[in-house]
């Protein structure tokens, strides 16, 4: 649910279930931290996130929101930093980890076609001010601590307005 100016929280159906179990095991261990989300994965045991995890990734993907006000400029940007990165200011192309069109590669690189932007920007804003460290080898903490707000703002918006993959694309 993307609400701006307030906390967006983000769509889990479709995403990969190892990937959303390894989630809930950082938010218990402190690498993620989040409040609401501590006191809910605190309340789960092992199976218990296994189960919840595996429903979500078995859901319909839904369509990402909060992209659809960017200006063209912005969401231009915003596909540029996706697709191509900026060399100038060292900053990979998301898709090269990503997968082609942000859909996720495997259980180690979420789909993030198709989420909302304000759950986007504020992990990259979460990875930059170092309350979320859970990701190998700092990959993405490293990029977002390279990235403005107006890229952040950007590269959020594009994504948003991209379809994401099919549940089973990403399993
Ligand atoms: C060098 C590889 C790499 C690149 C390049 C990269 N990412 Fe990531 N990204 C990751 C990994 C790995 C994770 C999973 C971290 C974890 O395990 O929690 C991730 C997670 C994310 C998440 C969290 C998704 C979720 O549902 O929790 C967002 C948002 C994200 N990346 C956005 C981006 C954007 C935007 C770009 C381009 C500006 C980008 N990433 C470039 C490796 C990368």
């Amino acid at each position: 649910m993307n609400i701006p100016g307030g906390e967006s929280w983000p769509r889990l159906a479709g995403l990969n279930s190892n990937y959303i179990a390894k989630q809930l095991h950082d938010f218990k261990a402190g690498d993620r931290q989040n409040a609401t989300m501590v006191t809910f994965a605190n309340m789960l045991d092992d199976q218990q996130i296994a189960d919840v995890a595996a429903y979500y990734s078995q859901l319909p993907a839904t369509p990402g929101q909060g992209g659809d006000n960017a200006d063209e400029a912005l969401l231009a940007r915003g596909q540029q930093l996706a697709e191509r990165g900026d060399w100038n200011a060292y900053i990979v192309s998301c898709q090269s980890c990503h997968g082609p069109g942000g859909q996720g590669v495997g259980e180690t690189f979420p789909g993030i076609a198709g989420q909302h932007a304000g759950y986007i920007s504020a992990q990259l804003n979460a990875w930059k001010s170092d309350t979320r460290s859970n990701d190998p080898q700092n990959l993405m903490g490293a990029i977002a601590k390279r990235m403005s707000e107006e890229d952040i703002q950007a590269v959020s918006a594009w994504y948003a307005t991209q379809p994401a993959a099919e549940g089973e694309a990403t399993q």
